[in-house]
């Protein structure tokens, strides 16, 4: 069977989570340490095979600097998924992270499905946000919850084949 969905995914997150690394680790297997801030927002297209499905999506990396904040309705209103990154590192990206789910469940389309995502999961001995922190609020407000790494690749195909899987039973 092949199943051709045309749907969009969104990343939001504070600047500097990770967002861009995520994708590029994803679409071109590639990490910089010098990735450079997003501008507005950058478009990705991608294809991925599941058992029975080819699943067709592109997804708006937006950017995280707060100056480009009112741009962001226009990608994650209409989007299938939405990707809410933080940094464990940075208590401040998970309280953004929550204002992001809040404001996306109030403003986006209601079968709209929401991805957690804590990023920068290699640099353990720098964490200030513990993994059930992050576990506990994605399960209170029905999101998967991902803990991933752009830098080594933990959990990030784990993550976008997730989301595949989820759209093409929805
Ligand atoms: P904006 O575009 O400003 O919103 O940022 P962003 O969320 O897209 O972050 P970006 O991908 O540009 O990454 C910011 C910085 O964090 C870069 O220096 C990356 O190399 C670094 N980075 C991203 N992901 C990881 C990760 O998993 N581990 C580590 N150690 N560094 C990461």
């Amino acid at each position: 069977i092949r199943v051709y969905k045309p749907n969009w995914w969104v990343l939001l997150g504070d600047m500097g989570t990770g967002k861009t690394s995520l994708v590029l680790r994803f679409v071109k297997g590639q990490f910089s340490e010098y990735q450079e801030s997003t501008i507005g927002a950058a478009f990705f297209t991608q294809v991925l095979s599941l058992n029975e499905a080819t699943v067709k999506f592109d997804i708006w990396d937006t950017a995280g600097q707060e100056r480009y904040h009112s741009l962001a309705p226009m990608y994650y209103r209409g989007a299938a998924a939405a990707i809410i990154v933080y940094d464990i590192t940075s208590t401040d990206s998970f309280v953004r992270a929550k204002k992001w789910v809040r404001e996306v469940q109030r403003q986006a389309n209601p079968n709209l499905i929401m991805f957690l995502v804590a990023n920068k999961a290699d640099l353990e001995d720098q964490r200030k946000v513990g993994n059930e922190e992050g576990e506990e609020y994605a399960k209170e407000n029905s999101m998967s919850f991902f803990e991933t790494s752009a830098k080594t690749a933990q959990n990030v195909n784990e993550l976008f084949y997730e989301i595949g899987k989820r759209l093409a039973r929805a």
